[in-house]
């Protein structure tokens, strides 16, 4: 029996599916750079998900002492925490759970746009606190959303749904930055460059993919080109965004508002952010539902057991 590295509890139907083909051990912590060197040289196949440091320097450590693993079958679309290159260069395969969780991450996105315009997270804050004073034509006044305008930043699986949300559910016009061209089957008009998203857009939603070309994409020249009212959300990776400059423009006031799921260093929360009202943070849930999380271990696992087949991998990266 080839052995499996789940690396943190997954649900358990796909759990019991893994452990009737592989001698499976699950983990329960985000795996250092040295762990994940550690684990290549003891597993044949990991599941590995965000947070793991599968980066150029634990393949390097493994490949000195010998690599035994073959495949990386991530949990998790966004794969950041994986170096694709080494991986392939040291003989690891790797996969993604793609299209499984574009919904719910979509979902979530709008949980974000709905909560920040319509101010929930402060008015739940001051009900809980027995603050509430009753109806009042001037309490709590959020920004309206049918009908505004909705900007994309990445146009991919993830920000198709968004928009798609947005254009048939909101009567919202689209506007959008992608660097390549798409076709949609709903209406949405690509601008040339992010600038024209951010001053465009009365709420700009970040869809783009992690990883080392869209670091700081968001700096604080393209917050700067908000609308004052606008309003700012990131479903995507954290780093995508300088939080530092985000949080100057939201203390200031430069921009109406932001909703986040995602962080820089998480699970690491800037407590000057916590510190702002004008803002609704989420523990990243982007993918967070029962059915979600189910299918994407399944497709994680599909992908391994493909490999430990000799089959092409499902959704190889
Ligand atoms: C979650 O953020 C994912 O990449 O699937």
């Amino acid at each position: 029996m080839k052995t499996l590295l789940i690396t943190r509890s997954i649900a358990q139907p796909v759990l019991d599916q893994a452990r009737a083909v592989f001698d499976v051990t699950v983990g329960s912590a985000p795996l250092t750079q040295d762990q994940a060197a550690d684990a290549l040289t003891r597993f044949d196949a990991i599941l590995p998900t965000l947070g793991d440091t599968f980066d150029a320097g634990a393949f390097a450590a493994a490949q000195a002492h010998g690599i035994r693993c073959g495949v990386l079958g991530n949990f998790g679309v966004g794969y950041n925490h994986i170096d694709v290159a080494a991986a392939r260069a040291a003989g690891v395969v790797v996969s993604n759970t793609p299209d499984v969780l574009t919904d719910a991450t979509a979902d979530l996105g709008w949980t974000l746009i709905l909560a920040t315009a319509r101010r929930a997270g402060e008015g739940e804050r001051m009900l809980r606190a027995g603050q509430w004073g009753g109806f009042g034509p001037k309490g709590t006044l959020g920004t309206h959303v049918t009908g505004k305008v909705l900007g994309i930043v990445g146009m991919g699986r993830i920000g198709q749904a968004v928009a798609r949300r947005g254009h048939f559910g909101f009567g919202m016009p689209v506007v959008y930055y992608n660097r390549s061209v798409k076709a949609m089957d709903f209406p949405a008009r690509q601008v040339p460059h992010l600038h024209d998203v951010m001053a465009q857009a009365d709420f700009v939603v970040v869809t783009v993919p992690g990883g080392a070309g869209n670091t700081g994409l968001i700096d604080a020249a393209a917050l700067a080109a908000m609308k004052p009212t606008g309003i700012f959300v990131n479903i995507a990776r954290g780093e995508v965004v300088d939080e530092a400059a985000l949080i100057d423009t939201l203390a200031a006031g430069r921009i109406a508002g932001a909703g986040l799921d995602v962080y820089e260093k998480e699970p690491f929360v800037p407590p000057a952010l916590i510190a702002l009202e004008n803002c609704v943070l989420l523990p990243h849930l982007g993918s967070a539902t029962v059915e979600t999380r189910i299918a994407m271990g399944q497709l994680a696992l599909d992908n391994i057991i493909a490999w430990s087949q000799g089959r092409a991998l499902l959704t190889e990266v």
